[in-house]
């Protein structure tokens, strides 16, 4: 996150901004107060708003979505000698959170319009060892909903939905986690609602989301006669209820961040002609909730690299980001024998993708602001 600066007179736009009003500030400090700052009611309270807004399905709060991924799997009792399918271009958490369970990531192309995971290649991916499917819900685009189940329930494998960035996110008018197998969020500063760090698991029924607990917490089960035992490897990922106080204030302005974004990406896609033109993302339809807004730029038809037109566009007082690189190509997993050429969609996409500024504060002269900028360095780098 960049500091605001002056550009030219003009205010510095970061290319992700949480929403922080007044009343969460106090309702922070009131939390502070009350000297009960780790897990404890608030965390109860977070749990309870998450859960009515998905439809009364059980909620578990965590300190991060990437611990969350972890225990979503450890709780599906995945580990070592399983593989779980995932997408080739996302975050790098989901590959890491599979592989610390001692399972293995198998990574599949992408859809290249949606750039969500293509189902035809995870059907052809899957195999014996094969135990669960992790897509991630792209920018806050739903993957198709109904195929993967159908998949997931044709060949019997558990679904952990990273849906990180699709909080508030419908699939045919249905919120994302209010249905299906487990859905984990995020809550980092640049999602569509923030406690600082922090995640969450939606899960189908009420045991599966009590057996999780002990992974979030030590591994640790009370005894009846007042003492602890530890009953699996647990990690430390309880979450303060500093942290879920600010998440109950966001949650209840979850629906008209959304619907900020959808009427600034609007505006994008009014606004975004460049020559040479980039590719604008999939607009989906209403159930989007636009967590970034991410055109591929026209690379083989300017004289700049993407680096470049990042500068640039920093020059000008505008922030951008990658959103995300080919998590195949990372060192770490080349090491599993993955190669450029591997998955063509996921390696264009990663070279050619720019994240620019949306959150629900930026302003329509701003969007403006911004696709004048990209035009003018686009049209003046052109072949
Ligand atoms: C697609 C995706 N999945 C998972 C995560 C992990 O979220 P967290 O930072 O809460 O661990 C992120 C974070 O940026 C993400 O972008």
């Amino acid at each position: 996150m960049h500091a605001a600066k002056p550009s030219g007179g003009l205010p510095f736009l970061p290319f992700a901004r949480p929403t922080i009003d007044e009343p969460m500030v106090s309702a922070v400090a009131d939390t502070l107060r009350s000297l009960w700052i780790t897990t404890g009611p608030q965390v109860l309270a977070f749990e309870k708003a998450l859960s009515e807004y998905h439809g009364g399905r059980p909620v578990r709060v965590f300190t991060s979505a990437t611990a969350a991924l972890e225990v979503a799997l450890l709780t599906a009792g995945i580990g070592p000698g399983d593989e779980v399918i995932m997408p080739a271009q996302t975050f790098f958490s989901c590959a890491n959170a599979i592989s610390r369970t001692g399972a293995r990531p198998v990574f599949v192309d992408v859809d290249p319009i949606t750039r969500n995971m293509d189902l035809e290649a995870t059907e052809a991916a899957i195999n014996p060892r094969t135990k669960a499917l992790m897509p991630t819900h792209f920018a806050g685009l739903p993957l198709d909903m109904d195929a993967l189940y159908e998949l997931a329930g044709d060949t019997d494998l558990r679904v952990i939905e990273d849906a990180a960035l699709a909080i508030g996110s419908r699939w045919k008018g249905r919120r994302i986690g209010s249905f299906g197998d487990i859905a984990s969020f995020s809550f980092h500063p640049n999602k569509n609602i923030t406690t600082i760090e922090g995640g969450a698991l939606v899960f189908a029924d009420d045991t599966e989301a009590a057996r999780c607990e002990p992974y979030r917490f030590h591994g640790i089960t009370r005894n009846s006669d007042g003492t602890r035992d530890v009953t699996v490897l647990g990690g430390k990922y309880n979450m303060p209820d500093v942290n879920a106080r600010l998440g109950i204030m966001q949650l209840a302005r979850l629906d008209e961040f959304i619907s900020r974004r959808q009427t600034l990406v609007a505006r994008y896609f009014k606004q975004l002609h460049t020559d040479p033109p980039c590719v604008l993302p999939a607009s989906g339809d209403s159930g989007h909730s636009w967590n970034f807004f991410a055109p591929l730029l026209p690379l083989n038809q300017i004289t700049l690299s993407r680096k470049g037109v990042m500068d640039a566009l920093q020059a000008a007082g505008i922030g951008s980001g990658i959103s995300y690189e080919a998590v195949h190509l990372t060192s770490q997993y080349r090491k599993l024998g993955y190669q450029e050429g591997n998955f063509p969609h996921a390696e264009r996409i990663a070279r050619a993708t720019l994240t620019l500024p949306l959150y629900p504060t930026l302003l329509e002269s701003d969007v403006d602001r911004i696709c004048d900028t990209l035009k003018s360095i686009l049209h003046s780098a052109k072949r």
